[in-house]
């Protein structure tokens, strides 16, 4: 049993670890109202337009990670149709590192028996079938998973992961600087942004700090593509006081995220964390107990329309035909991927039934209808009220039916069971 699961399952050890890693004043959620006042820096390495999409392998391995696994994921990415989807990051998450625990204040270096090639073999073989690489690493003396870290090291390490070829880079903070104030957290983020903008190599850039000290407010103006809204994502839909336990479950993660629409933009994204679609309980180091088909596709539609990085955390050697049309769902996606770049709003909120809509940059909007009860429910979009559309007509379609509905001058009704989300594209149609 990992560490993470270990508290799940509430285990003395588990908690113990968890007191030790996170004190409770850290645990609790940064107010979105809070403002924290800093010199504008305005900062851009001018990426990631829209929200980065990939896979990761974080959620369904942990640090059991090596150089047969990322070959064979994208031989599996380029021939399943996830890369012509859109999905070209594969990131390594924690766990590439050579050294740990008394040992990690070495230089950062790959684990030699992990990837006996190397990184840049990796990052070669990702461009050679047109995907990209991303890397992990932080600004404390030691990672989450205690391997060597980059403080101190910045500027060293970018060289290094642009000799490698690498694209993308998550830079965590999560547990090294828990108890610091922003400030501390800017500041160290900051370095390793610099230190990437002067590399010649285009890298993404995720500054990952599990939502704390709102990160919202400044990342981006630092340079960040992308940053954590919360904390680490359980493999659950609705896991009851799953947050008072660390872990954000998927209603947890939108709850979070929609309230900080406004600093989502294309180039910085709010991230809700990697997908947990397709684990079914089965991750290596995520706790929970999975979701059914339609709570993974809810997920995915939320995370489309709330315009998060679209990372895939399972294993996408062994998707199951389900599975994979729900994260190939070019409707959908083309939603995530719009160039306008707005983060979806909650528009109406009845309880367990909710409306969250976006608009699009050809003057259409996207809708999802999110029934969070467990049974079956109409649910009614009026996009005069809803949406303070004008239109005295509007064309509905559904984009999990991939299906016209027609033209209607009235609100429309649809049947949502539980924990669906109807997916909707409402355009004004041709006079
Ligand atoms: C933190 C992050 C996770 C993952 C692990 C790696 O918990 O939130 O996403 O990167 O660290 O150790």
């Amino acid at each position: 049993m990992t560490f993470l699961k270990a508290v799940q399952a509430g285990t003395m050890a588990g908690l113990m670890a968890l007191a030790c890693a996170l004190p409770s004043a850290a645990t609790e959620p940064a107010s979105p109202e809070k403002v924290t006042h800093f010199e504008a820096l305005n900062m851009s390495n001018g990426l990631a337009k829209t929200p980065p999409m990939g896979w990761s392998s974080w959620n369904g391995f942990g640090v059991e990670i090596n150089e047969q696994l990322v070959i064979e994921t994208i031989d599996a990415m380029v021939k399943n149709g996830m890369r012509d989807a859109g999905y070209v990051y594969v990131n390594l998450d924690d766990g590439w590192q050579r050294y740990k625990g008394s040992r990690a204040d070495h230089p950062l270096e790959y684990d030699p028996e992990k990837f006996p090639r190397g990184i840049k073999y990796l990052a070669d073989y990702a461009h050679k079938n047109g995907m990209k690489l991303g890397i992990y690493s932080g600004p404390g003396k030691d990672t989450c998973a205690g391997y060597t870290g980059s403080a101190g090291h910045e500027a060293e390490d970018a060289d290094m992961f642009a000799s490698w070829g690498i694209d993308h880079l998550k830079y965590d903070a999560c547990c090294s600087h828990v108890k610091e104030p922003a400030d501390v957290v800017r500041r160290d983020f900051l370095k390793m942004s610099k230190a990437l903008i002067s590399e010649k190599r285009d890298i993404v850039y995720h500054t990952c700090h599990c939502g704390w000290t709102n990160i919202w407010e400044w990342a981006g103006d630092i340079g960040a593509n992308h940053w954590r809204i919360g904390q680490d994502i359980s493999d659950d839909f609705d896991y009851p006081e799953n947050r008072e336990q660390y872990y954000f479950d998927v209603l947890d993660m939108i709850d979070r995220g929609v309230e900080l629409s406004r600093y989502a933009k294309p180039g910085q994204w709010n991230d809700f964390d990697m997908l947990i679609v397709g684990l079914d309980g089965k991750s290596k180091e995520l706790v929970g107990a999975g979701a059914s088909n339609v709570e993974y596709r809810t997920h995915f539609s939320l995370w489309a329309m709330l315009a998060s990085p679209l990372l895939v955390g399972s294993d996408v050697r062994n998707l199951d035909p389900y599975t994979l049309e729900t994260l190939t769902n070019a409707e959908v996606i083309a939603i995530s991927q719009d160039p306008l770049g707005l983060q979806a709003e909650k528009v109406r909120d009845e309880g367990d039934y909710e409306i969250y809509a976006r608009e699009l940059s050809d003057g259409s909007w996207a809708v999802a209808l999110l029934n969070r009860n467990g049974t079956t429910a109409d649910m009614t979009i009026n996009w005069k009220r809803d949406l303070g559309l004008p239109w005295a007509k509007a064309a509905i379609r559904d984009l999990w039916d991939h299906e016209d509905k027609g033209t209607y001058d009235i609100p429309y009704t649809v049947e949502v069971i539980g924990h669906e989300a109807k997916v909707l594209r409402i355009s004004k149609p041709a006079e």
